[in-house]
């Protein structure tokens, strides 16, 4: 027990559980990320990139199905220091948050050691959340169809367009899920593929000169197989 009777803070536990649970790699796109939402477009589809327009109408129309991926965090060795009386309040309200006692006295770094709880990490852990990089986008109609997904270059192959594609197909109570395919996309075929999508028809020159091949897949499908 602490001097007033209080339980004693496991701190470096504490903060390991607040920083995990403030990580949210998948949420919905807002407006400061759209520079990098128009970066992996145009490295992801430079034949037809959307317009930054594009985006906005499509965040207007679908706030909650314009998701994006946020990369895990990279904390730099440069970056080492102290807490900030910043970092030390921003921790303080998510501690109280979370029906923790916050003591205001710890808050100097010779505390914090003693606390067991190393004080640059604290800082490089949440500098490294506030520069959010972008790994890619999705965005789908509350009926299941994909209007598109990206990943970008230096991060594919990395499971990120399998979590994405899982949000659509956990979706409760969706029939289906479909998107169109460009034919000569036969990367996007095998992602899907894999996913369990199979294709179920095609849309002449949907591209303009070019076939789109329209992929879906069913819950129903699961249940078949199972
Ligand atoms: C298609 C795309 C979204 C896939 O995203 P991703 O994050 O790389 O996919 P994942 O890492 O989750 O891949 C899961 C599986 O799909 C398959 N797959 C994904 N990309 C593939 C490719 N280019 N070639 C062959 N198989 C591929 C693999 O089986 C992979 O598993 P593995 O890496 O263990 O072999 C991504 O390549 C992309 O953004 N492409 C450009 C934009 C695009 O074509 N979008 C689709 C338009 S409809």
């Amino acid at each position: 027990m602490g001097k007033c009777g209080l339980p004693i803070i496991d701190w470096w536990g504490g903060f390991r559980y607040l920083r995990n649970k403030k990580v949210l790699r998948i949420r919905p796109f807002s407006l400061p990320d759209l520079d990098s939402i128009l970066q992996i477009e145009s490295q992801s589809f430079p034949k037809s990139p959307y317009h930054w327009t594009t985006f906005l109408n499509l965040h207007t129309l679908y706030p909650e199905t314009f998701l994006v991926y946020v990369n895990p965090s990279t904390p730099q060795p440069e970056d080492q220091g102290l807490p900030s009386t910043r970092d030390f309040g921003e921790l303080s309200r998510a501690a109280q948050a979370e029906g923790l006692r916050v003591d205001p006295e710890r808050r100097s770094s010779t505390s914090f050691s003693k606390a067991g709880f190393g004080a640059a990490e604290w800082v490089n852990t949440n500098r490294g959340q506030k520069e959010e990089e972008i790994g890619g986008y999705i965005i789908f109609t509350q009926d299941g169809h994909i209007i598109s997904i990206a990943i970008h270059p230096h991060h594919r192959r990395k499971g990120i367009g399998t979590q994405l594609l899982q949000r659509v197909m956990k979706t409760p109570h969706l029939k289906k899920v479909w998107a169109e395919v460009r034919r000569s996309n036969e990367g996007a075929q095998a992602f899907y593929s894999k996913m369990g999508f199979q294709i179920t028809g095609w849309v002449p020159n949907y591209y303009g000169n070019e076939d789109a091949l329209v992929i879906q897949w069913s819950p129903a499908t699961i249940k078949q197989q199972d």
